[in-house]
């Protein structure tokens, strides 16, 4: 089982030393509990298994994933960089101490002000589509400016179609056919381009599709390279590495997927004759992922035409396995030692049919009062999570080393009016 559970001798779980049991009674329910250590852990494997064959690498924590500022100062403190998606994260990251070069923007969609905001941060923006580059051209001023273009490598993979981003059917990237076009188009517009980006989608635990994307990426690169003249100083490959969910699943082997991934890279480099541009990638899952655990109690146990087990929580606070039909595993964390001896749907208090973390679950015989971990919900959890149902957002606590700290106070009935407004013919 790859899923690093531990036990104490009360046969309670174990988080980064703490015992989970005492947290959900010191803080509370909903809570998502955060391990400091396990995130320092994935980020110095991750850098070290790449750096190590290609210095001149560098990582970008795609912060979608979580942005909790604690997590983000975690990784700040480790010397990560950051990816980020909209003007909101951007802002996020500065605050925590991203200098602006250790920022890289990658937004779709994105309004001129957008652009423009961006910018004046100093951060260099990754462009996703011709409207945004003639935008930006007249929004800022472009001469010299640094800027990278997204294209879209023509390989997508994810662990759900909503996750996959490369192909003929994802609005990301310029095509792949376009690109010595388009890049022709920045230089003559003024703009300095430096890099090119492309992410396939998230949740990849197969390592071809990615040794597919990048070669691909390093074929379109090189082409960009002779049309156009452009020698690249960085190409960004995203992010996308899976982290096992069930006990099932293995973790990736690291070493020989940065390996294999770098050969690769560097073959392609003195194919198309290219400087040594830098590698990055933009892991998101595999940093945090694992690192966090969702506790709640169970408030019911229901025998109806099937065994419910109901908890304090619902798809508002952890959304994937509704979103994506997500596999999480859950244990009960107040008596680990105990033997799984029934099959029950352990439900949330959302009112919704589709409220549900898991189906047909093996569980030992969990009572009411008991707290169930659900776990790896450090990606994608709390970032996803909402005001569904009029129910305040959780609260979150770090645990490093054993020692617990709130790090998110839990929301307020009267923060769920933050911003609205009632019209004075109302009152
Ligand atoms: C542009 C970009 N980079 C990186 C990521 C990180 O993906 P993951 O969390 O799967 O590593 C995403 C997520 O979809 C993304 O959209």
């Amino acid at each position: 089982m790859d899923l690093n559970i531990k036990v104490n001798e009360k046969n309670h779980l174990d988080i980064g030393g703490a015992d989970a049991c005492d947290i959900a009674e010191e803080f509370g329910t909903p809570t998502y509990v955060i391990d400091e250590n396990r995130i320092r852990d994935n980020y110095n494997r991750f850098y070290s298994a790449f750096s190590k064959y290609y210095p001149d690498f560098r990582v970008f924590y795609a912060c979608k994933a979580n942005t909790n500022l604690a997590v983000m100062k975690i990784l700040e403190s480790e010397g990560c960089s950051i990816d980020a998606v909209s003007p909101g994260e951007v802002y996020t990251a500065r605050k925590v101490g991203f200098g602006s070069d250790r920022i890289l923007f990658t937004g779709n969609n994105i309004t001129n002000d957008e652009l423009k905001f961006v910018h004046d941060e100093g951060v260099v923006l990754n462009i996703d589509s011709v409207s945004a580059l003639k935008r930006l051209s007249e929004v800022v001023d472009p001469e010299g400016l640094k800027i990278s273009l997204r294209v879209n490598p023509m390989v997508g993979a994810g662990h759900h179609d909503h996750c996959i981003t490369g192909g003929v059917m994802s609005k990301f990237g310029i095509m792949d056919s376009e690109a010595s076009e388009v890049y022709q188009m920045a230089k003559d517009l003024g703009f300095n381009p430096i890099g090119m980006h492309s992410h396939i989608g998230s949740g990849i635990l197969d390592p071809e599709p990615f040794k597919l994307a990048i070669e691909s990426t390093m074929d379109i690169a090189g082409k960009v390279h002779q049309d156009t003249g452009i020698d690249f100083e960085f190409v960004d490959f995203g992010g996308g590495i899976g982290i096992p969910y069930t006990p099932e699943e293995k973790i990736v082997d690291l070493d020989e997927f940065a390996k294999v991934n770098i050969e690769l890279f560097k073959e392609k480099i003195d194919e198309y004759d290219m400087s040594s541009p830098a590698m990055f990638l933009e892991p998101g899952r595999y940093l945090v992922g694992d690192a966090s655990t969702l506790l709640v109690t169970v408030n019911s146990v229901k025998q109806s035409y099937r065994k419910f087990i109901g908890v304090d929580a619902g798809f508002n606070t952890l959304l994937r396995p509704a979103m994506y039909d997500s596999y999480h595993h859950i244990v009960d964390a107040s008596k680990m030692g105990d033997e799984n001896t029934q099959k029950v749907d352990i439900a949330g208090n959302v009112c919704e049919s589709g409220d549900l973390f898991a189906r047909d679950r093996l569980m030992p015989d969990v009572e009411e009062g008991d707290i169930l971990a659900i776990l790896n919900a450090g990606a994608y959890g709390f970032t996803m999570s909402s005001n569904y149902n009029s129910r305040p957002l959780s609260s979150e606590v770090l645990v490093t080393d054993g020692e617990c700290n709130l790090v998110r106070e839990k929301q307020s009935f009267e923060d769920l009016f933050n911003n609205q407004i009632i019209p004075d013919h109302l009152k």
